[in-house]
């Protein structure tokens, strides 16, 4: 478990930890030395020879000094190591997740994850504070006492090795308990974290809704389902340790009762007899506290494999040679996607060329993969086959860099950070001077906005944006993409939540930005499509159609009737309230 365990924090460490169990094995040792030297310690005193008592007093005395000094090493060690391993663990953790591909965190469980990034990397390297050493310390000392027992009395040495086998049993026996009912309980708080959180934040959708009293019943269900779990972890558990405790308990008895009857047999003396019984006792006291320590690892072991699986997670591979991408040009050259666990391809072979500096408009039903392209552009995930180019370079041989300042996206699902509207927008150009916000915020519609709320600029957005409208939220996110002022600008539905006379505006504005930026637009009005350079009809994961507006009107295809289908829907709406 310690080679895993330097595996997951990594080999920074390795130096680190060796030293501390050093340390602790001096310190289990030289315990082990001081038990067994109370043997001819009590045997020369109670067999009346005090001056060889003084002389076994000498070493005893040295034992003890260099256990104490040992112990006060290992726990001075133990925590230092502790420290830099809990810092390490975090940074890799935090690296790691950093290097993720954007589309894992749409896969994650919040509830687990914030759990193990906060609680759990602490559960995993207090082994170095708390655990370590005892568990050293239970398995060392009695084998030293053992050891020197061969000296004293070779039977009585035998008679300890004999009770070894059932020792380990019955550890094997209760730990193994202890680790299921414990494996429970976690899932069991895992499930329950999950559907607070979502429980929390779903809270609008779930009052509205009739089917939200049975969410509530559900996540009743889980809480008391992890009541439950706790109360079977504590009988099975208090049962599993009871059994350890007895099964030590029977060696001792059974040590002595060895003891006694050689002493009755009178091939050893009762001074050595007591003198062993003392031995015994505190031989079983390190071994009763592994059983206690049984259960800590289990967790550590469990939080341990968690982490592992994060790590394990492959990253998205960064380029070792990056290129430098030539133009801002966008290109999908025969490129597959599906996406986990998804039952077939949501992008089936997508050839697309952008013009550079030009407008394109993606159109197509809802699921037909329009937001899955540009999550490609973003490489939020790897393409199965085929490729996606900005400038002429494979989205995967840019450097992370390069590719978050090529590419300003407005997603269709539009977060906000808890922060003022200037914070969020200046997210897009840390550095920005207030014309150039004043410029952003003017060409994304945003100026009537901060107009009208009180604190302007400095308004807070609540979490995600919660404070804003619709509408507002989506201006403020094109603000911020708009200063970021990047050579391809992708904007999916960025429009929908606007009035016509805002949309009207930031289509205009699209425009004017086209002059020196790549765009992408993804949209279902057709003011926003018709003056697009480019029009893409997307059906089913492949590009059917593709030309301008005139031209794919005159072809009388999947574009005309998308088009004529809708005249229809709002003709016969404004029939019917003129009726
Ligand atoms: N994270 C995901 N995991 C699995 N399947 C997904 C995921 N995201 C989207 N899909 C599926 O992929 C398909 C394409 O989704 P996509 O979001 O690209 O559609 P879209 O064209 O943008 O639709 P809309 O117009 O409704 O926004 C859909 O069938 C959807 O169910
Ligand atoms: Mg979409």
């Amino acid at each position: 478990m310690l080679r895993d365990l330097i595996g997951v924090i990594g080999p920074g460490q390795s130096g680190r930890i060796r030293a501390h169990l050093l340390a602790v094995v001096c310190h289990a040792v030289a315990q082990g030395v001081v038990f067994i030297l109370l043997v001819p310690l009590l045997q020369a005193l109670l067999s009346g020879e005090p001056e060889r008592a003084l002389l076994w007093l000498v070493p005893l005395a040295v034992a003890a000094v260099v256990t104490g000094v040992a112990y006060f090493v290992q726990a001075l060690l133990g925590f230092r190591t502790a420290v830099a391993a809990t810092g390490a663990l975090y940074r890799r953790l935090g690296d790691h997740l950093g290097d993720l591909p954007l589309g894992w965190f749409a896969s994650v469980k919040l509830g687990s994850l914030t759990r193990l990034a906060t609680a759990g990397v602490g559960e995993v390297t207090v082994v170095f504070a708390h655990l370590l050493g005892p568990l050293v310390t239970a398995v060392v000392t009695p084998m030293t006492v053992l050891i020197g027992m061969v000296v004293f009395d070779w039977r009585l040495a035998v008679a300890m090795l004999a009770t070894v086998p059932m020792l380990v049993l019955a550890y094997r026996r209760s730990t193994r308990t202890i680790a299921e009912t414990d494996a429970d309980v976690d899932a069991a708080v895992g499930r329950s974290n999950d559907q607070i959180i979502e429980f929390a934040q779903r809270q609008p959708v779930l009052r509205a809704f009739p089917g939200g009293r049975e969410r509530a019943a559900l996540l009743e269900k889980t809480i008391e389902a992890q009541h439950e779990a706790g109360r079977r972890q504590l009988r099975r558990n208090s049962l599993a340790r009871g059994l350890f405790g007895a099964a030590v308990q029977l060696a001792v008895t059974f040590v002595l009762a060895v003891g006694a009857f050689l002493a009755v047999a009178g091939t050893a003396d009762v001074a050595q007899l007591i003198a062993v019984a003392v031995l015994v006792v505190r031989f079983a006291e390190p071994v009763m506290a592994m059983g206690d320590l049984g259960g800590s690892l289990r967790t550590v072991r469990a939080r341990l494999d968690q982490v592992r699986e994060i790590l394990d997670v492959d990253p998205l591979p960064e380029p070792s040679a990056p290129r430098r991408p030539q133009g801002n040009g966008i290109e999908f050259s025969d490129v597959r996607f599906q996406y986990e666990g998804a039952a077939g391809p949501q992008l089936d072979g997508v050839d697309l060329e952008l013009p550079p500096n030009g407008v394109t408009a993606l159109v197509g039903p809802s699921g037909s993969g329009k937001t899955t392209m540009t999550r490609l552009v973003a490489r939020f995930w790897d393409v199965d086959s085929g490729a996606v180019r900005i400038g002429g370079v494979d989205v995967r041989d840019l450097s992370a860099d390069d590719r978050a300042a090529l590419v300003a996206p407005v997603f269709q699902n539009v977060y906000l950070f808890d922060g003022t509207i200037e914070d969020n927008v200046r997210l897009g150009k840390p550095d920005a001077t207030a014309e150039e916000l004043a410029w952003a915020a003017r060409l994304a519609r945003m100026d009537e906005i901060l107009g009208r709320l009180p604190d302007g600029w400095a308004t807070r957005v609540g979490e995600g944006g919660a404070a804003l409208s619709g509408g507002e939220r989506q201006r403020v996110s094109l603000a911020r993409a708009i200063l970021k002022d990047a050579p391809v600008m992708v904007l999916d539905e960025a429009t929908a939540a606007l009035d016509a006379v805002n949309e009207a505006a930031v289509t205009e504005t699209v425009r004017a930005l086209a002059g020196r930026r790549t765009v992408l637009v993804i949209a279902h009005q057709l003011a926003t499509v018709m003056n697009a350079d480019r029009i893409v009809v997307l059906q089913d994961g492949r590009v059917r159609e593709s030309g301008t507006h005139a031209e794919l009107m005159a072809l009388d295809g999947l574009y005309f009737q998308f088009w004529e289908e809708r005249d229809r829907v709002r003709n016969w709406r404004l029939r019917s309230a003129q009726r």
